[in-house]
C-alpha cells in the first residue's frame, strides 16, 4: 500500500465542490463512486475519503478488478479454503477481510465479469460472505469505494454491468473533471510537482511565465498524471525548454508515432550517438509503437492489450508508463 501520496489541491472552484462533497461523505458508510478519465485523481480521492473518515486508522486496500484475471478475482476478492481449486494449497483470506475495519477500494469495477458483480451486490447487502470452496460464513465490516473511466451507463445497455449493482453503489457519485475543464489549477499543480522533483533530484529548476502558460494551454488528453510525468521530465532533463517541446510531441505521440528525440533534434542532426543506444533507442521507438496501436485498437482497455501484446498487466502498465503514453480523452465518461 502507497501512502506517500500526493495531497488533493484545491486550485479550482470544480475541485474545492469535489472537497467539500469528500468532506461531507467521509464520515458516513456510504459507498462512493468515483468517476473520471485515466489520470484525474480518482486514486488520490478514494485515499482523501479514507483519511477522512473513522477508519483512518484501519486499512485501504485497493484491488484493481483489471488488473487480476477474472478466473482469480473471486479468490482475491474473497479468499479461498485450501483445496478450492488446483493450486489453492493453503487456506488464503480475500481482500474483503483485509480490509476489515477499513475501506475497500475496488478499481476498474467496470472491469468485474457478471457472475463476480452478483456475487459484490450480495455482499454489500449484508458483508457477509463465504470463501471460495469454504462453508462458513464470515462477517467483515468495511467501507467499499468503486471508481471507473469507463462510461458505465453503455456497459448497463450493452448488459456488461448489473442494474442493480450499478444503484447499490452509485449511493454518492463523484466525477473528477478532466483537466482541461479546470485549467486553473494547472499553475498550482506544476509548482507543487516542480518543487517535489526538484527536491527528489537535487535541482533548482523554475517555471517561466512562458512555460507556465504554455503548461496552461496543453489539452492534457492524459490529466494530472500527464502533467506530472511532463513536470518531472522537464526538472529531469538539462534543457527546460526543449524538455516541455518534447512533453508537446509526446503528447500528440500516442496517434501519431513517435520519435522521443525529434523535437530537440532538429532536422539535420549529425550521429553522436554509439551503435548500441541507436539500437536501444530503435527497440524502445518500435516497442512504442506496437503499444500504442494495440491500445488504440481496444480503445485503452489494458487487460485486453495485455493479453493481445502478452504481457502481464503489471508489464502492460511498466511499459506505458515507460513509453510515456496516455490515453485520449475519447475514452469518457
Ligand atoms: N489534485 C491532485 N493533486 C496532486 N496530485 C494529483 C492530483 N490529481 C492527480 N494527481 C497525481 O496524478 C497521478 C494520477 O492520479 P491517480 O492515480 O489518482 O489517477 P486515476 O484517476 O486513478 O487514474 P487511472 O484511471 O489511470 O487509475 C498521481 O500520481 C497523482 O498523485
Ligand atoms: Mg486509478
Amino acid at each position: 500500500m502507497n501512502t506517500d501520496h500526493a495531497p488533493l489541491l484545491d486550485g479550482s472552484p470544480k475541485m474545492r465542490v469535489i472537497l467539500a462533497i469528500i468532506e461531507n461523505v467521509a464520515d458516513t458508510d456510504a459507498t462512493v463512486l468515483i468517476r473520471g478519465e485515466s489520470g484525474v485523481g480518482k486514486d488520490l480521492v478514494a485515499r482523501a475519503i479514507h483519511a477522512q473518515s473513522a477508519r483512518k486508522a484501519g486499512p485501504f486496500v485497493k484491488v484493481n478488478c483489471a488488473a487480476i484475471p477474472s478466473g482469480l478475482l473471486e479468490s482475491e476478492l474473497f479468499g479461498h479454503e485450501k483445496g478450492a481449486f488446483t493450486g489453492a494449497h493453503r487456506r488464503k483470506p480475500g481482500q474483503f477481510e483485509y480490509a476489515h475495519g477499513g475501506t475497500l477500494y475496488l478499481d476498474e469495477i467496470a472491469e468485474l465479469p457478471l457472475t463476480l458483480q452478483a456475487k459484490l451486490l450480495h455482499v454489500l447487502q449484508d458483508f457477509r460472505f463465504t470463501r471460495v470452496g469454504g462453508q462458513g460464513e464470515l462477517a467483515v465490516e468495511a467501507r467499499v469505494i468503486a471508481a471507473t473511466n469507463r462510461d458505465l451507463e453503455q456497459s448497463l445497455t450493452r448488459g456488461e454491468f448489473r442494474e442493480d449493482l450499478y444503484y447499490r453503489l452509485n449511493v454518492v457519485e463523484l466525477r473528477i473533471p478532466p483537466l482541461r475543464e479546470r485549467r486553473e489549477e494547472i499553475p498550482q499543480l506544476a509548482h507543487w510537482f516542480l518543487a517535489r522533483f526538484n527536491a527528489q533530484y537535487g535541482r533548482q529548476k523554475q517555471l517561466t511565465p512562458e512555460t507556465l502558460a504554455r503548461l496552461t494551454e496543453h489539452p492534457w488528453s492524459g490529466n494530472v498524471r500527464e502533467l506530472e510525468n511532463a513536470v518531472r521530465r522537464m526538472v529531469v532533463l538539462t534543457d527546460g525548454e526543449q524538455a516541455f517541446e518534447a512533453l508537446v510531441a509526446h503528447g500528440r505521440n500516442g496517434r501519431n508515432g513517435h520519435n522521443g528525440h525529434a523535437a530537440a533534434a532538429g532536422p539535420a542532426r549529425p550521429v553522436t550517438e554509439s551503435l548500441r543506444e541507436i539500437a536501444r533507442r530503435g527497440a524502445r521507438d518500435a516497442e512504442r509503437k506496437a503499444l500504442a496501436e494495440v491500445l488504440e485498437r481496444v480503445r485503452w482497455n489494458r487487460a485486453e492489450a495485455s493479453r493481445i501484446l502478452k504481457v502481464s498487466y503489471k508489464t502492460l502498465l511498466n511499459k506505458i508508463t515507460e513509453c510515456e503514453l496516455t490515453a485520449p480523452a475519447r475514452r469518457l465518461v
